[in-house]
């Protein structure tokens, strides 16, 4: 199948896995342990119902929205997933140029593959910064300090990794950052060719966001130090620390429960995604989707809500705002599309997405997609 085949994500998934090597794909796929809230993301999708309505005027479907205080062309966001080069030479570099082509946000992660400035030189569409608060509170601050420098205008942060999940797939293939050669990992890169000669012209994938800190040269000392610098101790207090250093919005992102999501309107967060990881953090807990059905109400009210985790047709981003979602985040979709096709396949990712959504919404009898609410689900 050819990109300009792909019908769906689930398609440009399919694409991704015949170019990556299984390790490769596995760790971008792949979620915690037993993969519970990983498929429970998807699924329970199902169980909400929308409600058609015709004979209402849907000859034009505006998606055109606001994020934050300002317009984005479509209620969605690029979420931040680490170290994109791995699946295609500048990963981040294109996501940035695909959500800047879109008119939507673009987050790039403090784990990315691209540096902070980089894709600022690439991208003049609006660009968030992922960030996790290190136990070296310098490096922090100079992570907050490039990003402003380079033009970001949201801070997200991250609080759903106080250490990293266990997730059985990379431990199975001895997956590693970076790349490890083993007798397993040479034959798994050999059947892909195409992305081994990619990974050879563009270098070794590293966490470069930590070059300014540890120079270049050594990248096992990249991914070791970003997981020895996660700081288990962290508590709300945060936020007020990251009120003083950064002037721009401020979104908290992991949050799963209502306690949390008004304890971050209390600490006077702009806006709360419920997430978790997309399944990649602890298993077992609640899909996104029915966490924002069972308590987004009573949190929109105090704090816009943005949702991740499971999206994969037009139709459920829809639901998620019915349910009092501002903006969806999109994390592996997106991510599946650049390892299939570089730009072309994000994009085509995002195509896809929105012509559903469109149809979805003609269905509806909802011409604008801030006009989206509560009506357009079947639940009383
Ligand atoms: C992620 N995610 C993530 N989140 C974050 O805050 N910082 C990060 O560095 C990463 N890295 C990352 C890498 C990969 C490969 C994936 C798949 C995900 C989580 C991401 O932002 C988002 O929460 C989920 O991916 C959303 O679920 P879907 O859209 O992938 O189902």
């Amino acid at each position: 199948m050819s990109i300009q085949h792909a019908v769906s994500v689930d398609d440009l998934r399919r694409l991704a896995r015949s170019r990556l090597p299984r390790a490769v794909f596995d760790f971008i796929d792949g979620g915690a342990t037993d993969e519970l809230t990983l498929k429970a993301n998807q699924l329970d999708f199902e169980s909400i119902r929308l409600r058609p309505r015709f004979l209402r005027d849907v000859s034009k479907i505006e998606l055109g929205t606001d994020i934050l205080g300002k317009p984005a062309a479509a209620p969605l966001v690029i979420g931040p997933t680490g170290l994109a080069t791995l699946v295609w030479p500048d990963g981040e570099c294109l996501l940035a140029q695909t959500a800047a082509r879109a008119g939507i946000p673009f987050t790039l992660s403090t784990g990315a593959g691209n540096t902070i400035e980089e894709v600022s030189a690439v991208s003049d569409g609006r660009r968030w910064f992922q960030l996790y608060v290190f136990k070296d509170r310098s490096l922090t601050e100079s992570m907050i300090a490039r990003a402003a420098q380079a033009g970001y205008d949201a801070l997200v942060l991250t609080v759903d990794v106080p250490v990293i999940g266990k997730r059985d797939r990379d431990r199975h293939n001895g997956f590693t950052i970076p790349l490890r050669w083993s007798t397993r990992s040479i034959l798994d890169f050999a059947l892909h060719p195409e992305w081994c000669l990619q990974m050879w012209r563009q270098g070794m994938p590293r966490l470069r966001n930590f070059d300014a800190a540890r120079g270049a040269a050594d990248a096992q000392s990249h991914a070791a130090l970003m997981n020895s610098q996660l700081d288990a101790s962290l508590t709300w207090e945060v936020i007020a620390w990251l009120r003083q250093r950064w002037k721009g919005a401020l979104l908290v992102k992991g949050v799963l429960c209502l306690d949390d999501a008004l304890r971050a309107a209390d600490h006077g967060a702009d806006a709360v995604i419920i997430s978790n990881h997309g399944g990649r953090q602890i298993d077992g807990v609640s899909s996104s989707i029915r966490a924002l059905q069972q308590w987004g109400t009573q949190a929109s009210a105090r704090v816009p809500l943005m949702v991740d985790g499971g999206f994969r047709r037009g139709g459920d981003i829809v639901k998620a705002l019915a349910l009092g979602a501002r903006a969806v985040l999109l994390g592996r979709p997106t991510l599946y599309g650049v390892a299939a096709a570089g730009a072309p396949g994000a994009a085509r990712c995002l195509d896809i997405l929105l012509e559903e959504m469109r149809i979805t919404m003609a269905h509806l009898g909802v011409q604008r997609a801030s006009d989206i609410s509560r009506d357009c689900l079947d639940i009383d």
